[in-house]
């Protein structure tokens, strides 16, 4: 195993108010962790200090086993994505400029390569090339769902963070998304941390899932022993329904007669 990100023993607080304490975890390269928790537990707070966008008041974040404090984040943020909720694209630009912001930066001078790595991105997103022209109010909201990923990922990536990514699509796009994305992830062997309020998704997608409530880790493990053996009441009652729905139960529960 090889690990690609650590938390150690970090504390967060805003004011008098503690949202994460104690808070040590360990992913491995490759792993696609969902992150599934209640409202305001502190989910988007961890993503964001692997990138970061929030700085932990003690205790250290290493990526690759750098402690990130000591990197220079511009480098840092180059080989981390990061997609959103909603449209994060750049509204005065085309599709094509969107998805090429990063990768143009990076080389300004290789018009030619910059160009066959949007069309790569696009395809692999499922988006058309028809698009290319297209500015984001032109498209639909699974559409601009699709470029937001399309770009995060055009500078080529160890990490991607997403956070409640496909929250505000309807639910075929979402399903639809869910597929590309795990075929992004077994293509390109990416590490992902997804962060969602959805529990059947967080099963759906995860490699490992990653439970949290006030800041605390309830269980971090595979999505079917987060099934099989909920770690805590809080769990349990958070994968009541999908337990139904793939019919498992605790073996010293009463089975029903029916
Ligand atoms: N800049 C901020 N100032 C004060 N409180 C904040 C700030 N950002 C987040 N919080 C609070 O921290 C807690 C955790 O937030 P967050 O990590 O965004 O939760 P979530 O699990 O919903 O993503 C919430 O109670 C939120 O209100
Ligand atoms: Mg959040």
């Amino acid at each position: 195993m090889e690990e690609i990100i650590r938390f150690n023993n970090i504390k967060k607080s805003y004011g008098n108010k503690t949202i994460v304490e104690e808070f040590n975890l360990l992913i491995e390269k490759g792993e696609f962790l969902t992150i599934i928790g209640s409202s305001g537990s502190g989910k988007t707070t961890i993503l964001k200090m692997i990138n970061g966008l929030i700085k932990p008041e003690s205790g250290n974040v290493f990526i690759k086993n750098k402690n990130i404090e000591e990197e220079n984040i511009i480098d840092l943020r180059r080989n981390i994505g990061y997609a959103i909720q909603g449209s994060v694209l750049f509204p005065h630009m085309t599709v094509e400029e969107n998805i090429a912001y990063v990768p143009n930066l990076l080389n300004k001078k290789d018009k030619e390569k910059t160009k066959s790595a949007v069309k790569k991105w696009m395809d692999i997103v499922g988006l058309e090339e028809d698009m290319l022209n297209r500015y984001p109010d032109e498209l639909s909201g699974g559409q601009q769902q699709r470029v937001g990923i399309a770009r995060s990922l055009a500078a080529s990536p160890d990490i991607l963070l997403m956070d409640e990514p496909f929250g505000a699509v309807d639910e075929i796009t979402r399903g639809q998304l869910q597929e590309e994305i795990l075929n992004i992830h077994n293509k390109t062997g990416i590490t992902i941390i997804f962060v969602t309020h959805d529990i059947s998704e967080a099963i759906k997608l995860g490699t490992k899932v990653l439970v949290m409530n006030e800041g605390k880790i309830e269980q971090y493990s595979e999505p079917k022993e987060v099934l099989k053996n909920p770690a805590t009441d809080f769990v349990k009652a958070l994968v009541s329904r999908e337990r139904h729905f793939y019919n498992i139960t605790d073996d010293n529960e009463q089975k029903s007669i029916y």
